[in-house]
């Protein structure tokens, strides 16, 4: 596994992040709200990050399933899971790993909108522009980066490799 954004990068940037967003919220609680299961471990630390900046935090996430092959999301999206409380009037975030050709986010995107929040904003950890099929409005972005497939902090291959505390990518 080669290292490429490691531990400490990540934390630094986590918690800009979180001064970041502190700063852009309509107010100072949100609702944390993300895809299982890619989303913990950024969510988990985010929630921390907010908290240091002065932020209330709830969380709350929702399993969707994509249908189609392999490693990259297909446009067919079907709700696993729902959302436990309801966040109408609620200032939302919407928080994932990682935005690739865009369909997670834009689908998550539009299910929140149609609960409607008081406001939604969207934070991805990593962002591959290149990669994009669907545009999302991502207001937030931890690190660009190139078309790789990636893996570790809550990014997964098969289910493994999401407790990596950094971000890296299989030599093998
Ligand atoms: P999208 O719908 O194509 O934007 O895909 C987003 C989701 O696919 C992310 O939330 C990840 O769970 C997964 N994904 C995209 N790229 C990678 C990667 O490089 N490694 C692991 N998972 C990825
Ligand atoms: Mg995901």
């Amino acid at each position: 596994m080669d290292i490429l954004i490691s531990r400490e990068r990540i934390q630094t940037r986590v918690a800009e992040l979180g001064r970041e967003i502190a700063a852009a919220l309509p107010t100072d609680e949100v609702v944390l709200v993300g895809p299982l299961k890619g989303c913990v471990v950024f969510c988990a630390d985010l929630a921390r990050a907010l908290h240091d900046a002065g932020v209330r935090v709830e969380m709350d996430f929702l399993e969707l399933s994509s249908y189609g092959a392999g490693t990259t999301s297909s446009g067919v999206i079907e709700v696993k899971k729902h959302l436990s409380d309801p966040i109408t009037g609620r200032h939302v975030l919407l928080v994932d790993d990682i935005i690739d050709t865009g369909r997670t986010l834009a689908w998550a995107r539009e299910h929140i909108l149609s609960l409607s929040p008081a406001s939604l904003r969207i934070a991805a950890f990593l962002d591959k522009p290149s990669r994009r099929v669907v545009e999302v409005p991502v207001d937030h972005v931890g690190f660009e980066i190139e078309d790789l497939f990636v893996l570790g902090y809550g990014a997964d291959l098969a289910q493994r490799y999401r407790e990596l505390p950094f971000i890296g990518v299989k030599t093998d």
